[in-house]
């Protein structure tokens, strides 16, 4: 019934893809999964990994090609809350459509009883308070990738043809955050998350632009896509941003930037997701 409603080609890699995944994670019951953005892979090591899956023993998921970026899921523990993260994306800038680069996503909701999504990136801060280095819990979203994952046909285990968008980013998580960041002295921004193709980075009128026009504080290549899977399937979403870079800036924005400052930040950032989970267990 699913595969007959994508195309073939999609339905055939669905199916295939959820096949191995069954395989491979069996008795893996995540209720959280998290995807790590770039330079946050380190995450996966704090979670009393039970066990992992090189994305390329998994069928169409692709390896992912970028330094910073690991692919592999990683299964474990958090303070008694079972999750697996996804320690690597795929992003529109590799040539992958947007469908396929959320498939392996999809099919893992579709495989494990995830109820909550926690979706982190790197992105450039365009609010001017803001400093390399802070957290962003992702308040809202602007799409300005004009990229859609859900164009096409819509089985109906994947949630409404035409989803609700008005509340993608959980009030109920973004306060467990804010309370979590309190309680743990963590300093966390909140803030609108504007998403763009890439992959080069932003002229100076774009950055204009994204302040001026869609209100953004903060701008990246990737979270768009995934974060409107996962609410349309009904899941719960968290999204944090790590700033890695202002913009405008004097020098050039460079990845090997990003990747360095994202490592800065990946011990608030880890700090912050194990308080938020230990919120979770109840
Ligand atoms: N622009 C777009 N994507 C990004 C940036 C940026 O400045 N920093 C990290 N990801």
């Amino acid at each position: 019934m699913t595969n007959k409603m994508l195309t073939p080609h999609d339905g055939e890699a669905l199916a295939a893809l959820r096949t191995a995944l069954a395989g491979r994670l069996q008795g893996v019951r995540a209720r959280v999964a998290v995807i790590a953005g770039s330079g946050l892979g380190g995450f996966a090591r704090t979670i009393g990994v039970r066990c992992t899956v090189p994305y390329d023993e998994l069928p169409h998921v692709g390896t992912t090609t970028i330094p910073g970026h690991s692919g592999r899921l990683v299964c474990g523990e958090v303070a008694g809350v079972a999750l697996i993260v996804l320690n690597g994306r795929r992003h529109l800038y590799e040539g992958v459509a947007p469908r396929r680069a959320t498939l392996l996503l999809r099919a893992l909701l579709l495989e494990q009883p995830v109820d909550t999504v926690i979706i982190s990136n790197a992105a450039g801060g365009l609010n001017p308070c803001f400093e390399v280095a802070d957290l962003m819990l992702i308040a809202d979203q602007v799409n300005w990738m004009f990229r859609n994952p859900l164009v096409g046909p819509n089985p109906p285990d994947w949630g409404p043809r035409f989803p609700d968008a008005s509340n993608l980013y959980s009030q109920h998580l973004r306060e467990t955050a804010r309370e979590a960041a309190r309680e743990a002295g963590i300093p966390l921004r909140e803030g609108i998350y504007v998403g763009v193709h890439g992959p080069s980075y932003e002229t100076r009128a774009e950055i204009r632009m994204l302040r001026a026009v869609c209100g953004a504080d903060a701008v990246g290549m990737s979270t768009i896509p995934e974060t409107l899977v996962a609410a349309q399937m009904g899941r719960k979403v968290l999204g944090i941003s790590v700033i890695t870079n202002l913009v405008p800036s004097a020098a050039p924005t460079t990845h090997e930037e990003v990747i360095e400052n994202s490592r800065i930040a990946e011990q608030r950032f880890r700090a912050l997701v194990h308080a938020v989970l230990a919120r979770l267990k109840t």
